[in-house]
């Protein structure tokens, strides 16, 4: 598996283990009301396992598995930017409500996370491909 892919996993087990965490408090509030902050998780709970773990582990196994130019993935800086930026979104945009950071942070991860959509593309793109056809 390469390095970036296992960024992506390892990054995006952490995201699933605190999501989920947070997603059995609430279910738990829900049924036994205890804390009345604890809807504040819903905001991180989705944010965690929609992009942090859902996603991101959807971009390192397609950086793992998609077809190869002979041995290359071609140019790897768009995934690695990727990376930077879907971490930095779910980190904004998940943690911003909880921590009452204003909606502008909360716009800067949205913004991050459609940038590391659009990266991730930019490097995968050419990688799609019927098999033996031709580097694009
Ligand atoms: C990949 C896994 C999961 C994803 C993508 C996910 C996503 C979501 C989303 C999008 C919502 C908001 C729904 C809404 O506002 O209408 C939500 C709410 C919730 N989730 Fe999850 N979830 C996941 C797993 C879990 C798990 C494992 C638990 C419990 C252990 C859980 C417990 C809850 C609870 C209690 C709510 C609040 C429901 C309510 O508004 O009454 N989730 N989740």
């Amino acid at each position: 598996m390469p390095r970036l892919s296992c960024w992506f996993i390892r990054a995006a087990l952490i995201y699933l283990t605190v999501g989920i965490t947070f997603g059995a408090l609430l279910l738990f509030h829900k049924g036994i009301p205890f804390a009345p902050f604890v809807w504040r998780l819903l905001p991180v709970h989705v944010e965690f396992l929609l992009f942090g773990w859902t996603v991101q582990l959807a971009m390192g196994v397609a950086f793992w598995i998609f077809p190869r130019f002979w041995r290359s993935r071609g140019n790897e800086t768009p995934a690695w930017l990727a990376f930077g930026l879907i971490n930095l979104g779910v980190c904004l945009a998940g943690l911003g409500p909880l921590l009452g950071a204003p909606s502008l942070v909360i716009l800067l991860g949205r913004l991050a996370e459609a940038g590391a959509a659009a990266a991730f593309a930019l490097h995968i793109w050419s990688r799609v491909k019927p098999p033996g056809a031709q580097i694009a």
